[in-house]
Order: structure tokens, then C-alpha cells, then sequence
């Protein structure tokens, strides 16, 4: 795609999937145990592509369900006040769940729903996120699994959007920012 707002690749096709398989390689290892299967909740819209490809790499019982949230804020800063669009179809009592992220910039959004979906009792819930910017974070976020770090500029692609573009990109790119 030849367009002026696709600024540097920071992480290319091939290892985005080398590290997909990674870290299914590690999830299959430390949930090898489940006694009623893994329950992935993917966060729409950005966790689209990232959940459907770890999950066919997972070697164990698994599921899957999507959340979809909002963060109030401008397009490009999390304000951390966060809306629940769409709620989960399957509860989450007594199960073994992984909630799945594009990305954790400021925390904010996994904080609000990672102290939701405790409230519901799973068995355990961790969390994986492809990217992460912990430069943005006073503090290291609570995340068992992380893909990337990366550094703090916007990114694009392979899920991630900005107003909505970009999102089918094989790979990651830092957003050209224009005017
Ligand atoms: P947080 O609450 O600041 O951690 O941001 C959470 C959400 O903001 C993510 O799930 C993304 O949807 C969005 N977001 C944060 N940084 C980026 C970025 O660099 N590109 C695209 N979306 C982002
Ligand atoms: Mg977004």
C-alpha cells in the first residue's frame, strides 16, 4: 500500500508470525493443565488478526469471546474513562482466561477490565498483548504475555488502526504524522 501516512516498519510479517508461534508455544505450556480448557477474550477491534492467528497455533482446549470497549479521548490518547460496547456471550466462572490486546499504551483500558472481569470470578485470568509501550507507564502493567515492546509513537496495522484505516497491514508501522 503506497500512502504518505505509513511511516517506518517496526515489526515486519515474518516476525510478527515467529513471535506468534512463540508465544503459543509458551500459553500451550503453562495452561497444559486446564481442566476445562483455555477461554481467549479477544479485545475488538485491534486484537482481530493477533487472536486469530495465536489461536491457531494454541495447543490446547480453547474458546473464544470478544469484548468490544471504548476509550473516551481523542484519536490518538487513552483518557482511561472506558465504555463495555459489547459484553462477553460466556460467563467466566471458574474458567481459565486469557484476555488478548493490540496493545497497552498508557494501561489505562486493561486496568478498567482486567478489575471487571476479576469481578466475575474466573479460575485465573492473565493477559497478552501484542505490543506494548512501557515507556508510557509509570509503572510495569500486570501482562504475562507480551509480543513487542516498542517504542512510544503511534503504530499501525496487522489489527491496529488509526480512525478506523490501516488495520488489514501485514505489519506494524509507526503512523506519519501529517500537518
Ligand atoms: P491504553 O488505555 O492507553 O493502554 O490504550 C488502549 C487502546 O488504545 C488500545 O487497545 C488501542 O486500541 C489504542 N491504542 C493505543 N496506542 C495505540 C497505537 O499506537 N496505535 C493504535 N491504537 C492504539
Ligand atoms: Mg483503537
Amino acid at each position: 500500500m503506497s500512502d504518505p501516512a505509513i511511516g517506518e516498519i517496526l515489526v515486519p510479517e515474518d516476525k510478527l508470525a515467529a513471535r506468534v508461534k512463540e508465544l503459543a508455544a509458551q500459553i500451550s505450556e503453562d495452561y497444559a493443565d486446564t481442566t476445562n480448557g483455555l477461554l481467549l477474550i479477544g479485545v475488538l477491534k485491534g486484537a482481530l488478526f493477533f487472536i486469530a492467528d495465536l489461536m491457531r497455533e494454541l495447543k490446547v482446549p480453547c474458546e473464544v469471546d470478544f469484548m468490544a470497549v471504548s476509550s473516551y479521548g481523542s484519536a490518538t490518547h487513552s483518557s482511561g474513562v472506558v465504555r463495555i460496547i459489547k459484553d462477553l456471550d460466556l460467563p467466566l466462572e471458574n474458567r481459565d482466561v486469557l484476555i488478548v490486546e493490540d496493545i497497552v499504551d498508557s494501561g489505562l483500558t486493561l486496568q478498567y477490565l482486567v478489575r471487571n472481569l476479576k469481578s466475575r470470578e474466573p479460575r485465573s485470568l492473565e493477559v497478552c498483548t501484542l505490543l506494548s509501550k512501557p515507556s508510557r507507564r509509570p509503572e510495569a502493567a500486570d501482562v504475562k504475555y507480551v509480543g513487542f515492546e516498542i517504542p512510544d509513537r503511534f503504530v499501525i496495522g496487522y489489527g491496529l488502526d488509526h480512525m478506523e484505516r490501516y488495520r488489514n497491514l501485514r505489519y506494524v508501522a509507526a503512523l506519519e504524522q501529517q500537518g
